[in-house]
């Protein structure tokens, strides 16, 4: 679909992957709302934009609560009309904690984000661009965890998560055939992001704001040498839209790791147990 002239709301916008999305739809000429649950941070990453002619509209949303989403979506729709694109991108990570040891507030946590929040996003944004009838896309941000569980990390929460997140966007394209509206599903590797402070902002009912200065730093050290420019992400977001692109994979990608697990899956399938339908 053509993008300029159109409005999107995208959310995790205040930093990393979601402000590379905002920018990059910024520079293709889309009027954006600027989602995110930390206020300053996304008023200023707006501030910045904006300065540079962008159509573009801080707003604050917590991704978790579905009532935010409904406001965040008016506050966009009041500003620019019409919602074409939405990027459910808002994320948190969770890693090196073995899952017998995960306390029910990680897991809500790390749920209610990246599941629930995207979720939300569908239930909310996608009739928004239905209801008239123009052309529409929705980004689901995953991740290559989304293929595989990487070994020795003990992010299997975090991989769960983003494994629901593939699916939910499977399910979504499936439903959305026919419509002028379509999906990708955004399976970045490893991104020069901020996300390994993303614990940071855990709300209170769940514990509070954590830092696991070990596990960041381990996290931290691995996305800033090996992590790409997340502008190039959003580069990459442009092109799956405008070319409509179910599967938008971006920087290093473990390949073998995932063809080995469909492989086994594959092998699993030719057991004498199965028949075809
Ligand atoms: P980041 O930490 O730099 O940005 C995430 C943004 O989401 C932050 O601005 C944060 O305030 C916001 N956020 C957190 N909780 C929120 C909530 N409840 N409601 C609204 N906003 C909320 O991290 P990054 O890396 O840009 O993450 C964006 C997405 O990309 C996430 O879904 C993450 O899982 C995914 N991802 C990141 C990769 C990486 O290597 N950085 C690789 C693959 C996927």
């Amino acid at each position: 679909m053509e993008i300029s002239g159109k409005t999107a709301i995208v959310t995790g916008a205040a930093s990393g992957i979601g402000l590379g999305i905002a920018t990059a739809l910024a520079e293709a000429g889309a009027n954006v709302a600027m989602a995110d649950i930390q206020k300053d941070a996304v008023e200023q990453a707006a501030h910045r934009l904006s300065g540079t002619n962008k159509q573009v509209l801080p707003v604050r949303i917590d991704v978790t609560q579905e009532q935010s989403v409904i406001d965040a979506l008016a506050e966009a729709e009041r500003r620019f009309g019409k919602l074409h694109i939405a990027c459910n991108n808002a994320g948190v990570p969770m890693h090196g904690t073995r899952l017998v040891d995960v306390s029910l507030a990680d897991w809500a946590f790390v749920m209610g984000v990246n599941v629930w929040g995207v979720i939300h996003g569908i239930r909310h944004f996608v009739p928004a661009i239905l209801k008239h009838g123009e052309a529409g896309h929705i980004v689901n941000t995953a991740s290559v965890a989304a293929t595989q569980n990487r070994r020795g990390t003990n992010q299997g929460p975090y991989s769960m998560s983003k494994y629901a997140v593939l699916s939910l966007s499977e399910a979504l394209e499936h439903e959305l055939e026919g419509t002028n509206v379509g999906v990708t599903v955004l399976c970045p590797g490893p991104i020069a992001t901020n996300i390994a402070r993303g614990a940071s902002n855990r709300p209170d009912h769940l514990g509070g704001p954590q830092v696991r200065p070990t596990d960041e730093a381990v996290l931290a050290e691995r996305l800033a040498r090996t992590g790409i420019d997340p502008k190039l992400v959003g580069e990459r977001v442009v092109d799956a839209i405008r070319n409509k692109t179910f599967y938008a994979f971006v920087s290093a990608v473990p390949v073998d790791t995932i063809k080995a697990r469909h492989r086994r899956l594959e092998a699993a399938l030719e057991t004498s147990w199965t028949t075809s339908y």
